[in-house]
């Protein structure tokens, strides 16, 4: 099956501390990966190496050239003068793409359905609420129609509808092939998707590999 991301033994840095310290991880199409782990742990750091956020100081990355990010943080200036549906339109943009075709208009409306913020469009990101805003961000990842999808905590500050309809349109992405992986703290998260990895990682490394659902389906 067609693999999304291979990762071999990475190393991240921040000055002299490993924050994350020889991991090694791949996904396969249609693979659903939740990471987990305490606070500091490196959870963030290796999703944002991944994303090519961050260097690896060694190791390898090979990943789908289609890959969506939502951070844990919006750091996005909130001042920045854009409306709901010009921020969800960029997600479908990509290198040499001078302008948004119809069929880019229309995924990023159909995301803003699917989550329930079309109403919103024509809103200034300044004017909305932090679980709004959420929703803007991960309609911007999931219009870009990735192969590989990278979310971290993407379910702080959603409330229960918003939480359904999220996993709701995860359970789709992947039954299309898009490789999901997903920091969560909440370990009750596993039971939106039939089938997974969890992947806990400690002080930068992977400290358990377990997969869930699927077992009997042989
Ligand atoms: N920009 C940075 N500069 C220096 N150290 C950093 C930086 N970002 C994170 N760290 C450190 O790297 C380690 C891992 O941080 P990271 O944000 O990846 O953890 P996390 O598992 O995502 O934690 P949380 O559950 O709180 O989100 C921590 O010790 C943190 O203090
Ligand atoms: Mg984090």
């Amino acid at each position: 099956m067609t693999e999304r991301l291979r990762l071999n033994n990475a190393v991240i840095k921040y000055g002299d501390i490993s924050a994350v310290d020889g991991v090694t991880l791949s996904a396969k199409a249609g693979e659903m990966i939740f990471i987990t782990g305490s606070n500091g742990s490196g959870k963030s750091t290796l999703v944002k190496g991944i994303a090519g956020l961050i260097p690896l100081s060694s190791g390898t990355l090979v990943r789908a050239s289609r890959m969506s990010y939502v951070p844990q943080y919006e750091d996005a200036d909130r001042d920045f003068p854009a409306r709901v549906r010009e921020i969800v339109l960029t997600g479908t943009q990509r290198p040499g793409k001078l302008f948004a075709s119809r069929s880019d208009r229309e995924r990023a409306e159909s995301a803003m359905k699917s989550l329930n913020i079309y109403g919103l469009s024509d809103k200034e990101i300044r004017t909305l609420s932090g679980g709004q805003l959420r929703r803007v961000f991960l309609a911007r990842a999931i219009c870009g129609n990735p192969e590989l999808l990278l979310l971290d905590e993407p379910c702080a500050g959603l409330d229960a509808l918003s939480h359904e309809t999220l996993f709701g349109i995860l359970r789709g992405l992947l039954a299309d092939g898009c490789a999901v992986v997903m920091v969560t703290h909440d370990i009750s998260d596993i039971d939106g998707i039939p089938e997974g990895r969890v992947i806990r990682i400690s002080h930068g490394k992977i400290s358990q590999d377990i997969s869930h659902g699927g077992l009997n389906h042989e």
